[in-house]
């Protein structure tokens, strides 16, 4: 089974709509005349995802556009939240949900973040579904078990059809803008081992079909190793792809074989 690799950037809070067009020009010279063999998306803050838009649709490059975020409701008195809906009018395809920032900086539950992958999902935004561990969760021997509650709880109610627009995002917590990385073993077994929950919950051709991003101080000098691990299928990459250069960097080396 070939799963075509995606690279996402998660700007986090960086870029306002001036930084973002800064980037996009360096960036679309730098994959000028690359043939990409990948998905390539870029997540920026809302603020951003306009200006985004509308730089992306002038020249066609072909890199999809993320939210950070978005609100489990679909309206209503839901101060400073946006929807899913909002996000569809705006060209988003993607919207990155789970992520450890949002769990353990603003409390989201398993059942919060489920109610935001069907909502998501309801609203034709593929999400990008984070998972992960902290270093004592690790270290206390509770690997398994943190990934098989995220996993379950996180897709529960998801139908089969609606996993196949759903891309998993295996982001340690100790990896994340600390540089360090996970060792390609460590990654390569936490994939292999959510693919084998994906199994258990869909079935083998699932699977076998649902692409697995590695997340936590991704940079030029490591996604070639990490993308050559058999169930690692892109990366989500926040510090280094703040830069244009980087970024390209980061996807260049991540293609070779
Ligand atoms: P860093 O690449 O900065 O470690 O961040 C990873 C991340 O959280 C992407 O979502």
């Amino acid at each position: 089974m070939t799963r075509k690799l995606i690279f996402a950037a998660n700007w986090k809070m960086n870029k306002g709509p001036h930084e973002t067009e800064d980037f996009i020009k360096s960036f679309v010279s730098n994959i000028k005349g690359e043939d990409l063999t990948c998905e390539v998306v870029i997540a920026p803050p809302f603020v951003s995802l306009s200006k985004l838009n509308d730089l992306l649709h002038e020249g066609n490059h072909g890199i999809q556009i993320s939210a950070q975020n978005c609100s489990q409701f679909d309206a209503g008195a839901y101060t400073g939240e946006i929807s899913a809906l909002m996000l569809r009018e705006l060209h988003v395809k993607h919207v990155i949900l789970g992520h450890s920032e949002r769990r353990s900086i603003y409390g989201e539950s398993d059942e919060v973040i489920n109610a935001k992958l069907t909502k998501a999902l309801e609203n034709n935004l593929k999400p990008i579904f984070c998972i992960g561990e902290t270093l004592e969760e690790r270290e206390g021997g509770k690997l398994e078990g943190v990934l098989r509650t995220q996993v379950t709880d996180g897709l529960k109610g998801i139908s089969d059809r609606e996993l196949a627009e759903v891309v998993i995002a295996y982001e340690p917590v100790w990896a994340i803008g600390t540089g360090v990385t996970a060792t390609t073993e460590q990654a390569q077994e936490a994939h292999a081992f959510v693919r084998s929950l994906i199994a258990d919950l869909y079935g083998e051709d699932a699977a076998a079909k649902i692409r697995i991003q590695y997340g936590g101080s991704v940079k030029p000098g490591n996604s070639g190793e990490l993308m050559a691990c058999p169930d690692i299928d892109g990366a989500l990459i926040g510090g280094a792809s703040l830069d244009a250069q980087s970024f390209f960097e980061v996807i260049k080396n991540g293609l070779v074989d």
